[in-house]
C-alpha cells in the first residue's frame, strides 16, 4: 500500500532513503516524502509525484545526516499533495512519523487532540498518530527507566484501533528511530553499525545481510548498533535475526522495458522453482512438505477452501477446478474480503488454504486469521519469504517465482496454480488416481516450463494483434471449465494496466444476458483449448460473429477457427491438467502489449498498489 523506509547508522541517510524508497515504489507512487534529523531539528521534504521528484528536490541538500525516516505514498485519506505526502510532524514540532495503513479511529483522536491544543495541517488520518504521540510524550505518567520516546510511541498505539506500519524520529533521541507494525509489514535491515527500517526486503537495497521481521503489536526502539523490542504493552520480546537471500530479491530490469515484461517471459524459469524437487517419479504423485500434513491427515480432507484477492483469488478459482477433476473434494473459493465478515459455515475436515503473491494483503491475512479463530488448520501458498502470512500460518509453501515488481501479477499465478496442481495430484494419488494417471500428470508438469515458453515464442503475433485492438474500449473475455478462471484473469490484467473496461464470463453463459454487450465496438477474447467442449466453444463463436463482434481466440486447434475468428493464436496442445497455466500467457502478453500501445504505465498503473495492506 504504502512504502516505508528509515536509517540509522554512520553514512549519509538521504542517498539511502532515496535509493530504498525507489525499490518499494511498486508498492505505492502518488507522493513522496523524507525525514532527517539535522543539527537537532526536524527536516523535511515532500513532493507529490514519483520518487525521483522527491530525489530532484533533495539534490542540491549538502547539509549530511546520519538517521532519516522516508515514505512513498498510496493514498487512503486525503487526496494527493504535499501536505498530505508524509512525513508528517508532530504540531509541537518534536516527532516526525511515516505510516502505512488506516487509523481507522483517527477522527475521535483528532478531536481529542484539538481540544487540547495541538493542531493540524492535512487531511490525513497519519497525522493524528504522530500528535498522539507527541501528547503521551509531554503528558508522560510513569517515572519508568523506559526510553520517554518509546513509551510514548507504545501509549500512543494503545489508543489504534485500525493497521499501521510506522517509523517515527525525535530529535531529542537523535540516535534513535522507533518503529512499530500491526496488519503492515515493517522489518528491521542489520548491516555493520547500521540499522534500517523497511516494508519490504527489497527496500534495503543489499545493504542488510541480516533481517528482524515485526511481528504485529510490537514496537522498536533501533539505534546505528542495536535494537530493542517490546509489545505495545511493554512486554518484551525475544526476537529472532534471519539471513537474507539476496538471489530471491534481484530486482534489475535484465533487458526488459518493464518488470511485467520481464516476468511474463520469467514464467518457464519460476514455474522451474516451483517445481523442482516438488514431483516424484517413482510415484507419481507430488512431494509437499510444507504442508505440515501426515498422510492420514490429508486422506481425512473432506473440503477444501481457498480465500484470496484479485489475481490470487482467480488462482484459487483455477484451483477449484483441478482439485475437484483429479482429487474429487469439494473445492470452495471465497473473496477473503467477503469470507472475513461473511461467517460462512465451514465444514469440520475442512482444509483452508489462502494464497498470496505478497504475503502481506490484509484481507487475505485477515481473512486466515478468522480462519485459525475457528480451530481450522490454515496452510498458505506465498511467494514472500517471511511475510507476514507465511508466518503466521500453519504451514504452506513458498512459490520461489522471485520477486514479483510489476503491479499486475503474472508469474505468480501461473506459479500458484502449479502448486495447486500438485496438492490435486498428491491428494488423487492417495484416493483414485491410478499410477498411470498421476504419470501423465507428473510428464506434464516437467514438460510445463517448455510448454509455456512455447507460447511466449507468439509474443511478435500478439503484440501486432494487440495493436490492432489497443483502441477498444470494452472487451470481454471468454472460456469454459478451467479456461473461465482463465477468463477472468484475462480480463483483469487489460482492465488494471490499459484501463479498458473488460469482463470475464464463462463462454456459454454469455448468451443469457451478456451476449447484448457484443457488437463491432465489443471483442471478444475465447479461450478453446479444451477438446471435449471445443465446439461448443465454436457454437459461441459463431453466435458473437453473428453479431457482429470481432473475435480473437487463442487455441491449440487454429483450424475449428479458421474464417471464424478475426484472429488466431496458436498455443501448444497440452495435458488438460497443465491448460490453463498455458492459456493465461497469450492474455497476460495481449494486456501487456495494450496497455504499452496505450502508453500507460504498466508497471505502476494508476489508484493500484502491489500490496494492498488495508481494508
Ligand atoms: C493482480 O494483478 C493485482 N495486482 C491484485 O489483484 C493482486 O492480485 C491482489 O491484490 C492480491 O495480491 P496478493 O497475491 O499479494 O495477496
Amino acid at each position: 500500500m504504502c512504502g516505508i523506509t528509515g536509517y540509522v547508522g554512520l553514512k549519509n541517510a538521504s542517498p539511502i532513503l532515496i535509493e530504498g524508497l525507489h525499490k518499494l515504489e511498486y508498492r505505492g507512487y502518488d507522493s513522496a516524502g523524507l525525514a532527517l534529523l539535522k543539527d537537532g531539528k526536524i527536516s523535511v521534504c515532500k513532493r507529490t509525484g514519483r520518487v525521483a521528484n522527491l530525489e530532484a528536490a533533495v539534490a542540491g541538500d549538502n547539509a549530511k545526516s546520519t538517521i532519516g525516516i522516508s515514505h512513498t505514498r498510496w493514498a487512503t485519506h486525503g487526496g494527493v499533495s504535499d501536505v498530505n505526502a508524509h512525513p508528517h510532524v508532530s504540531s509541537d514540532g518534536l516527532f516526525a512519523m511515516v505510516h502505512n495503513g488506516i487509523i481507522e479511529n483517527f477522527r475521535g483522536i483528532k478531536t481529542f487532540l484539538e481540544e487540547r491544543g495541538y493542531t493540524f495541517k492535512s487531511q490525513t488520518d497519519s497525522e493524528a498518530l504522530v500528535n498522539l504521540i507527541a501528547y503521551h510524550f509531554k503528558n508522560r505518567t510513569s517515572d519508568s527507566d523506559e526510553n520517554r520516546f518509546l513509551e510514548a510511541v507504545r501509549k500512543a498505539l494503545r489508543h489504534v484501533e485500525g493497521t499501521y506500519g510506522i517509523a517515527v524520529l525525535c530529535p531529542l533521541f537523535p540516535g534513535t528511530i522507533v518503529a512499530a507494525r500491526k496488519g503492515s509489514p515493517l522489518i528491521i535491515g542489520i548491516g555493520k553499525n547500521e540499522r534500517m527500517v523497511s516494508s519490504d526486503v527489497l527496500g534495503f537495497a543489499g545493504r542488510a545481510q541480516s533481517v528482524i521481521y515485526l511481528d504485529d503489536n510490537q514496537v522498536a526502539s533501533i539505534s546505528a548498533d542495536e535494537c530493542d523490542i517490546v509489545s505495545v504493552s511493554n512486554v518484551p520480546v525475544d526476537f529472532e535475526v534471519k539471513d537474507v537471500d539476496w538471489a530471491l530479491e534481484n530486482d534489475d530490469l535484465g533487458g526488459f522495458k518493464h518488470y511485467m515484461q520481464k516476468e511474463i517471459f520469467e514464467q518457464p524459469s519460476a514455474l522451474e522453482n516451483a517445481i523442482r524437487g516438488r514431483i516424484s517419479d517413482d510415484e507419481s504423485t507430488a512431494k509437499l512438505d510444507g504442508l505440515n500434513m501426515t498422510p492420514s491427515e490429508l486422506r481425512q480432507v473432506d473440503r477444501i477452501m481457498f480465500c484470496a484477492c484479485g489475481t490470487a483469488l482467480h488462482a484459487c478459482k483455477t484451483a477449484e477446478y483441478l482439485i475437484e477433476k483429479y482429487a474429487r473434494i469439494p473445492v470452495e473459493v471465497e473473496y477473503a474480503s467477503e469470507f472475513r465478515y461473511r461467517n460462512s459455515p465451514i465444514d469440520k475436515n475442512t482444509l483452508f488454504f489462502v494464497l498470496s503473491q505478497s504475503g502481506e494483503t490484509l484481507d487475505t491475512l485477515e481473512a486466515m486469521r478468522e480462519a485459525r479463530r475457528k480451530g481450522y488448520k490454515t496452510l498458505a501458498i506465498t511467494n514472500a519469504v517471511g511475510s507476514t502470512i507465511s508466518r503466521e500460518s500453519d504451514g504452506g509453501l513458498y512459490q520461489y517465482a522471485g520477486k514479483e515488481i510489476g503491479v499486475a501479477s503474472t508469474k505468480a499465478f501461473t506459479s500458484q496454480v502449479a502448486i495447486c496442481l500438485m496438492m490435486a495430484l498428491k491428494i488423487a494419488r492417495m484416493r483414485d488416481m491410478s499410477f498411470s494417471e498421476g504419470r501423465a500428470i507428473v510428464e506434464a508438469l516437467k514438460e510445463l516450463p517448455r510448454s509455456v515458453a512455447e507460447a511466449l515464442k507468439q509474443a511478435p503475433l500478439i503484440e501486432k494483434i494487440a495493436k490492432k485492438y489497443a483502441s477498444y474500449e470494452k472487451f470481454l473475455f471468454l472460456g469454459r471449465l478451467d479456461e473461465y478462471p482463465v477468463a477472468l484473469e484475462g480480463a483483469l490484467k487489460l482492465k488494471e494496466i490499459s484501463y479498458i473496461y473488460a469482463e470475464g464470463y464463462p463462454a456459454a453463459e454469455m448468451k443469457h444476458g451478456t451476449i447484448a454487450l457484443v457488437c463491432k465496438e465489443c471483442p471478444s477474447f475465447l479461450f478453446a483449448n479444451s477438446d471435449e467442449i471445443m465446439s461448443k466453444v465454436v457454437s459461441s463463436a459463431q453466435e458473437i460473429k453473428a453479431r457482429g463482434g470481432s473475435i480473437i481466440v487463442a487455441t491449440h486447434d487454429p483450424k475449428a477457427f479458421e474464417g471464424l475468428a478475426d484472429d488466431i493464436i496458436p498455443l501448444p496442445k497440452v495435458h488438460d491438467a497443465v491448460r490453463p497455466i498455458v492459456s493465461v500467457v497469450p492474455a497476460q502478453l495481449f494486456a501487456y502489449y495494450v496497455a504499452v500501445e496505450r502508453g500507460c504505465d504498466v508497471d505502476k498503473p494508476r489508484n493500484l498498489a502491489k500490496a494492498v495492506t488495508v481494508e
